[in-house]
């Protein structure tokens, strides 16, 4: 066959039959993007890898457990051509060119009518990469190029402004902990997007460095509230800025819906009558004692975690927290904003039944260059906090969890 290039195409399968032949780790790969465009899909094939046949389980495909026989490529509008048999292989190539079905060949590509490309989603769009022709063929280096582009288009690092729908409103964005890559995809992509940027001192402030010149970056702790609280100044500034048909990206430590004020903003937003988007992120009260070697939970030591706010003493009358009933749990207590008052919290737990030799950690700047942990014990934690000049941010794990890992006190 002449050399020409391959011509690139979107097949529209829904409803249509296609047939696979082999049931092993090509059609393993190849079936979930096919039961995606909806194919009517008929698998021929002795045997099958578990994830295949969890499929036919579910009857997401038809899989008739045979060896492939002339004739079953009759009524194929597509055929994946991937036995372990070469010379099924090689007739079931002839019965597609005698159908004029277009197949692929995990075996032989030159044989082939069709190849696979690369292919990758981001915000309605495929992105499909494919070599020339079969001399160039590199499926690595596809694989590469379609990643590069996928990655870039996702991260906000290639932008297409002309042809990109952009949120419209304000979207709520979760940043995770402050590492920079523990921000979830679609929140880089919408800060990419963004026009003005609405930031906590918690977070990834790393990410904000990288914004463009013409983006405006607002520190939330620094908007003037004059005769509002601060809070409603943020809610009001948010409010302008979408007003004035701006894309705003409110950017905020964690989970938005974790001791956040995420659920205030978006109540302020909806009566101005603002769409709002929200963004889930990474909360620190997990990912920060992870990031230091404790995980909230180990099988046969914890099988719960609490989080909980220390921002107000257990004897304040403000506080909502059950610190008797929390020092009768088992399991892990997480505590945010809990360096201030982490004495008095030891002394309630314990007065509650609490042992004061529990392990208590305290990891400070978690998943920045500055994170630090600090080992203590409910009896001792308090002198440790002020010894160790341990500050905020800092989540605070009180449990045998602590103990289990590597990096665990003894
Ligand atoms: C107002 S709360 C916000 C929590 C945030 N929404 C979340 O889901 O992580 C702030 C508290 O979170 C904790 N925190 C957030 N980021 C942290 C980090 N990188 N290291 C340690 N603690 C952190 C600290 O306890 C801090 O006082």
């Amino acid at each position: 066959m002449a050399e020409h290039p391959a011509y690139p195409v979107g097949l529209r399968l829904t409803g249509r039959r296609v047939v696979v032949l082999g049931g092993g780790q090509v059609a393993q790969r190849r079936l979930p993007a096919l039961i995606a465009a909806g194919a009517d899909i008929l698998l021929v094939s002795p045997e099958a890898t578990p994830s295949v046949e969890a499929m036919a389980d579910t009857g997401e495909i038809t899989w008739e457990r045979r060896a492939y026989a002339d004739g079953d490529l009759a009524d194929a509008w597509y055929a994946l051509i991937a036995t372990s048999d070469p010379e099924a292989n090689t007739a079931a190539s002839a019965e597609a060119e005698r159908h004029r079905v277009w197949c692929v060949r995990s075996d032989d590509a030159d044989a082939a009518t069709a190849w696979t490309p690369a292919t990758g989603h981001s915000e309605g769009v495929t992105v499909a990469v494919l070599t020339t022709n079969a001399r160039g063929r590199d499926p690595r280096h596809t694989a590469a190029i379609r990643d590069a582009v996928v990655e870039g288009l996702r991260d906000g690092t290639l932008v297409a402004p002309h042809h990109r729908t952009r949120t419209p409103g304000v979207a709520l964005v979760g940043g995770g902990p402050g590492d920079p890559d523990l921000i979830t995809v679609r929140g880089r992509r919408l800060l990419a997007e963004a026009d003005v940027v609405i930031a906590d001192r918690l977070g990834p402030r790393d990410l904000l460095a990288e914004l463009p010149p013409h983006v405006e970056v607002i520190d939330a702790a620094k908007i003037p509230y004059g005769r509002f609280m601060a809070q409603e100044a943020i809610n009001n500034a948010l409010i302008e800025h979408a007003k004035q048909g701006k894309s705003v990206v409110r950017l905020k430590g964690g989970d938005p819906f974790v001791f956040g004020r995420g659920m205030e903003e978006a109540q302020a937003l909806a009566e101005a009558g603002i769409p709002c988007t929200v963004v889930p992120g990474i909360s620190s009260s997990i990912s920060v004692p992870g990031a230091a070697g404790i995980p909230v939970t180990h099988r046969g030591v914890a099988h719960e975690f609490t989080v909980v706010s220390g921002h107000v003493a257990p004897d304040d009358e403000r506080s909502l927290v059950d610190w008797p009933s929390l020092a009768k749990l088992t399991g892990t207590l997480v505590i945010l904003m809990g360096v201030d008052k982490i004495g008095r919290i030891a002394e309630t737990l314990v007065a509650h039944g609490k042992s004061p030799d529990t392990p208590v950690a305290l990891v400070q700047e978690g998943t920045t260059a500055a994170q630090r942990r600090v080992d203590a014990t409910l009896a001792t934690v308090a002198e440790t906090v002020v010894a160790q000049e341990v500050k905020p941010p800092a989540v605070i794990v009180v449990g045998e969890v602590v103990t289990v890992g590597p990096d665990g006190a003894v």
